[in-house]
């Protein structure tokens, strides 16, 4: 099993697998990391084997200040302003690729840009002590919801790797967003911790939203983030045995039925609810109901990243898709 350690005492042993290509899952401002050295294609290799990953998914590259970012991949103006706004924080930039930067290509998968980011905490003081980006996609086995605590990643991922840092539960609570410049323009390819308009308040430009040409972010197909249980959305009422995610002050008709209960925010506050999401799905599926009910969420500033980690939690599942 897993090691357990606190922030406080893991940097020499975090380094030292590192040093030697194992993993090591790290807390994050967003959620835990399965962390492993970008320069070492053996370290990059076992990030995939111990999430059972099916396919090769690109990976994001984190970094611990601009100059090794600049190492690593070309800026435009667009997104130098936006590293300069957001890092470190929960935003994710995908930019051309510097030939020769040392980061292996399983991290990318082979394609020609790189998704960068800056993460807060722990994670950057790893970064900067190793002197090279980690590559580090969510710390759960594939498919699965992501893990917000060293306690889920323990339960998942425990018997696969040797040791999780303990920084205890993630503030954000879901994933970076992750924008692309496009001949001045930026595209969202995937929303998250930080709010579009949040983005789009710091250049003074509405973001293009989906993919252009294909898959953009090839992790973002439809079943995803899914528990045992099925997730039915938008619910008014709650169904025999059905477990309830509520949000706000008014509760769906039946409520009292439900074979258990939690609520995102009784305050309706999108933060909130963001950062208990993960959690609270994984406890909900742990109470055993084979439906889990959630009402509605709003869309709007964190509401978006949140209605997407549901709806993907609902999909139909289909194994054969590339989950992350
Ligand atoms: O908050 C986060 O972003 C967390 C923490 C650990 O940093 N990481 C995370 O990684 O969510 P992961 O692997 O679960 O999701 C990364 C997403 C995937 O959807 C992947 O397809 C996309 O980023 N991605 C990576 N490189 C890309 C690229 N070059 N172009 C487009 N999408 C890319
Ligand atoms: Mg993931």
């Amino acid at each position: 099993m897993a090691e357990i350690l606190a922030v406080g005492e893991a940097m020499e042993r975090a380094l030292a697998l590192l040093e030697s290509g194992e993993v090591v899952a790290i807390p994050t401002e967003t959620v835990y990391g399965l962390a492993g050295d970008a320069t070492n294609g053996i370290g990059v290799a076992r990030i995939f084997e111990a999430k059972g990953r099916p396919r090769f998914n690109p990976l994001i590259a984190h970094i611990a200040d601009m100059e090794m970012a600049e190492r690593i991949a070309v800026f435009d103006p667009l997104s130098r302003k936006l590293a300069l706004a957001f890092w470190p924080g929960p935003l994710t930039l995908v930019l051309p690729q510097r030939p020769g930067n040392g980061t292996h290509p399983l991290v990318t998968a082979g394609l020609d840009t790189i998704a960068l980011r800056m993460p807060r905490g722990f994670g950057g003081d790893l970064i900067a002590r190793l002197g090279r980006p980690l590559a580090a996609p969510s710390a759960n086995s594939s498919g699965r919801i992501s893990a917000t605590t060293a306690h889920a990643v323990a339960a998942d991922l425990g018997a696969r790797i040797k040791l999780v840092v303990d920084g205890g539960a993630t503030p954000v609570g879901l994933e970076s967003t992750i924008v692309k410049a496009e001949e001045g323009k930026l595209r969202l390819l995937r929303p998250g911790g930080i709010a579009a308009q949040e983005i789009e308040a710091v250049v003074g430009m509405e973001l293009l939203r989906g993919a252009d040409a294909g898959v953009e972010a090839p992790g973002m197909l439809a079943s995803h983030y899914a528990p045992d249980a099925a997730v039915r959305l938008n619910a008014g009422t709650v169904g025999e045995g059905e477990a309830l995610l509520a949000f706000g002050k008014r509760r769906a008709e039946g409520w009292q039925n439900a074979a258990a209960c939690l609520n995102l925010s009784e305050a309706g506050d999108l933060r909130e609810a963001a950062s208990n999401l993960f959690a609270y799905m994984q406890q909900l599926d742990r109470s055993g109901a084979r439906i889990i009910a959630v009402e509605p969420v709003p869309f709007d500033g964190l509401g978006e990243a949140i209605n997407d980690r549901l709806s993907r939690a609902a999909a139909p599942r289909d194994n054969s898709l590339p989950p992350t």
